[in-house]
């Protein structure tokens, strides 16, 4: 409830509006009384508008801290599977042994997906970007779970939740398959979630006994939990707005899936190996770095609108980009170009003055292609893991009374005019 309230004089008229705290971070104030003061407010980029109430993740930009369900990422991401992670988001704690074992089998009896789907792949191009498939084959999911699923109703959530987490990685492996011209492989239940995926992913009938090296398991496992939520971001505040009129759940992720698809968010992994890729030598990137400052380009992978300070995700990141190419013996190139962007970065007045420092994604590609991940399909894996994060959102917002999100806006169009027929039109 409120503790104390802010006072707005406009017009006159004296508001009184509610500050309500939470457990962590700022305060907010409840402008709802300004209904009756015949004023929006404004606020372009949501830059200082908290629309929701939420008890998920909570992030302190300045510290560099992020806490799911109150568990810091590098503890999470460095001791627990995804799995876990992914239960801890929905139901509000890591779960016990008994709870993680009932979890983890219903994910693997639902890794399965309609036979029919497959016809939605063969309508796209060979060629077409694995994220465009996406967006259409988990919104075709909604066709195939629509008529039995009442979203007013707990079960129906939670079975909801269970089919769209363990039917990600089947969904992106076939994207990827598809785009390979290879056979789609099924899954394996003997196989853990991430073992699951990277065999859906590099297996071929030809080689079924196709095993996932640990290493890259466990970095994959770790990838999965380090992009699995982030409160109110792009993407999950499009699921949010979606899922507040009462839509379809799947459409609400594939709605999800799209606004992540941005090279502003998601879609920024695959932007930093091609902006590698564009700079190609250490040698070049001093003349990079000017035109990062001209404007001309972003410094892809850097910047972040919360994090002011480290993204702690980036430096669990980091460690496992080591782990990862010095346990396959791989010595990339990029990685050291991404080390002496970094470096200047970090010390470069024009980056340390806009607080810019390596976000999530500006390792994470570095890891993917050394698994052997097409750069195409790094915004698929993010939307992979993401979907714990998205599908905890929604099941949180029904778990309350919700109004429909329907926000306004500052007008500054044509005033009123009479219509004009086309003949006295100028
Ligand atoms: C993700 O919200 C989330 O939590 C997202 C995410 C998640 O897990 O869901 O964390 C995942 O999306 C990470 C961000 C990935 N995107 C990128 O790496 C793309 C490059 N970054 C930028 O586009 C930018 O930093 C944003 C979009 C991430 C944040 O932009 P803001 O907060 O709106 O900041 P801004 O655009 O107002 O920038 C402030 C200043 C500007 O300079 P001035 O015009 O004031 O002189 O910093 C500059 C910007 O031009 N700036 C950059 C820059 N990012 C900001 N300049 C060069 N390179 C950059 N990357």
């Amino acid at each position: 409830m409120a503790d104390t309230n802010a006072k707005l004089t406009v017009n006159s008229e004296e508001y009184e509006l509610p500050i309500i705290k939470g457990t962590l971070g700022r305060p907010v104030i409840d402008i709802a009384a300004l209904q009756d003061s015949g004023f929006w407010s404004y606020d372009p980029g949501f830059k200082v508008t908290a629309p929701v109430e939420s008890k998920i993740t909570y992030i302190d930009g300045g510290k560099g801290e992020l806490l799911h369900r109150g568990y810091p990422i590098d503890q999470l991401a460095n001791n627990a599977e995804y799995l876990e992670v992914a239960y801890a988001l929905i139901h509000g704690d890591l779960p016990n042994a008994e709870q993680k074992a009932d979890f983890f089998e219903k994910i693997r009896k639902h890794t399965g997906v309609h036979d029919q789907l497959r016809k939605f792949f063969e309508g796209f191009r060979r060629d077409a970007h694995p994220m465009a498939i996406m967006v259409g084959v988990v919104g075709a999911l909604s066709a195939f779970y629509h008529d039995n699923l009442d979203v007013s109703n707990e079960a129906h959530r939670e079975i909801t939740a269970i089919r769209l987490i363990a039917k990600m990685p089947t969904l992106a492996a076939m994207s990827y398959k598809y785009s390979q011209g290879e056979p789609f492989m099924y899954p394996r239940n003997d196989f853990s979630y991430a073992e699951n995926f990277l065999y859906m992913m590099f297996a071929t009938p030809a080689d079924v006994d196709y095993e996932p090296n640990d290493v890259v398991t466990r970095a994959m496992d770790k990838i999965f939990t380090l992009h699995a939520d982030h409160e109110q971001n792009a993407s999950t505040s499009t699921v949010r707005l979606a899922g507040s009129t009462g839509a379809n759940p799947y459409a609400c992720i594939a709605a999800g899936i799209a606004a992540l698809w941005g090279p502003s968010h998601g879609g920024a992994n695959e932007a930093v190996l091609e902006m590698l890729d564009e700079i190609g030598t250490v040698e070049n990137v001093p003349a990079f770095m000017e035109k990062v400052k001209s404007r001309e380009v972003k410094l892809m992978g850097f910047g972040h609108r919360v994090y002011k300070n480290f993204d702690p995700r980036a430096q669990v990141m980091k460690e496992t980009c080591d782990e990862v190419l010095g346990a396959l013996g791989i010595n990339d190139p990029k990685l050291e170009l991404a080390m002496a962007l970094e470096k200047i970065a970090l010390e470069d007045p024009f980056f340390v003055e806009r607080n810019l420092y390596p976000n999530v994604d500006f390792y994470s590609g570095i890891i993917l292609k050394a698994i052997g991940i097409p750069t195409s399909m790094f915004t698929v894996i993010f939307s992979l893991a993401r979907t714990s994060g998205w599908i905890s959102h929604w099941l949180e917002m029904h778990s309350a009374p919700f109004k429909i999100g329907r926000p306004r806006q500052l007008y500054t169009g044509e005033t009123h005019r009479d219509f004009v027929k086309v003949e006295d039109r100028k």
